[in-house]
């Protein structure tokens, strides 16, 4: 009786699921995935995650991705409400068209990312081009610590049209620009500065033709509020050449720290000022604001009640021990663009010297 009491609770410890949900969660054929009862369609994207983990992110938060969370919203923004004309939004368009839609600025530098996604399209055949890009996207920022566990709706046709990659928006914009893009591909003001979020990740590819890798904050690995403080700090210079397309000065130019006009001009807006000071001291705020506004995008232009659920195929990203930005060191409260009028949130300050930003790709 020692003996099987013992054995017993041996096995709950290793397979806990399989005894304490024997009918909540089966197995995926030739698999060691588990899925809930009635998703047996998603056991593919275990397997896809799997593969993208091992090798394009290689489980890491770094340049791959960056670029499948860009890319995640280059295909997806390809949709006008007022013109389907424009493009079918989610529906993987960049990768399928993508002679004609990295034809233009914003997507130029795409193909070589595009030419590491292709594979697994024949790899994978009832996984669409629109799925592959936004699942792509999912998995990829949850390498990044502090990131929400986003959404996976999957069963997007493939893409039937290009879509117009004038949609995108361009990092010379205003923010009243933005804002109507946005609400014309069926997104509010408040999406988009939730959106900016995928910035707290990000690096500027050839905005400065002599900087293939400048982070737009101090943390590019991390899913953090460091962004949203620092696009507000007054810009003093360029980490790298002047004058280009869609750059203003930074406020950490000589650690590497380059500023798009458009992250500058959303931040200051008062149309969009409040939203993106509170998002300074809110990590919750942040991590649950990027998931419902990716909730969204994520579908665009897509039929969702022909869509069915995979989200339990995505991992939680590592935890981060954050919950406010501080300070860079040297800066303080002096040196913020305040640009909305509820009081500033109250936030510590780092220690020791400024310090260049860490080259991780
Ligand atoms: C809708 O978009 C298509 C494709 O870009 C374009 O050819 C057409 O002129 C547009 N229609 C209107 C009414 O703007
Ligand atoms: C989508 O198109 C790609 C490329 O043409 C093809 O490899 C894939 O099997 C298609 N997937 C679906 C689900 O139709």
């Amino acid at each position: 009786m020692f003996t099987l009491i013992s054995v017993l609770s041996l096995a709950s410890l290793l397979l806990p699921h399989v005894l304490a949900g024997r009918n909540s969660f089966l197995r995926c054929p030739n698999s060691d995935h588990y899925h809930k009862p009635g998703s047996e369609k998603c056991c593919k994207f275990y397997a896809l995650r799997d593969d993208l983990q091992d090798n394009l992110f290689t489980n890491h938060c770094g340049d791959n991705a960056r670029l499948a969370v860009r890319v995640s919203f280059h295909d997806a923004i390809g949709y006008s409400k007022s013109n389907h004309s424009r493009g079918h939004g989610a529906d993987g368009s960049i990768l399928i068209f993508s002679d004609i839609e990295t034809q233009i600025f914003p997507n130029l530098f795409l193909p070589p990312f595009l030419d590491q996604l292709k594979p697994y399209l024949t790899k994978y055949p009832g996984v669409s081009a629109g799925d592959l890009i936004q699942f792509a996207g999912a998995v990829g920022i949850s390498n990044c610590p502090g990131a929400p566990r986003l959404q996976f709706l999957a069963g997007r046709p493939n893409a039937t049209i290009h879509g117009d990659p004038t949609l995108i928006p361009s990092p010379a914009n205003s923010a009243e620009t933005m804002i109507a893009r946005m609400n014309d591909a069926g997104l509010t003001a408040e999406d988009l500065v939730h959106l900016m979020a995928s910035h707290s990740i990000a690096h500027a590819k050839n905005v400065d033709p002599t900087l293939n890798h400048a982070p737009l904050d101090s943390t590019p690995n991390k899913f953090d509020n460091q962004y949203f403080l620092e696009i507000l700090l007054r810009g003093t210079g360029v980490p790298g050449t002047t004058k280009n397309f869609g750059e203003v000065n930074s406020g950490m130019p000589a650690q590497g720290e380059l500023r798009l006009q458009s992250d500058s001009n959303l931040a200051r807006n008062p149309l969009t000022a409040c939203k993106w000071q509170s998002l300074v001291d809110d990590h919750e705020a942040m991590k649950d604001g990027y998931k419902d506004a990716m909730a969204k995008l994520a579908v665009l232009g897509q039929d969702v009640d022909d869509l069915y659920d995979c989200s339990d195929v995505i991992q939680k990203a590592p935890f981060l021990r954050s919950c406010a930005a501080s300070y860079p060191p040297g800066k303080t409260f002096a040196d913020v663009d305040k640009s909305c009028s509820a009081p500033f949130p109250e936030l510590r300050s780092q220690r020791g010297q400024p310090t260049p930003i860490p080259q991780d790709y």
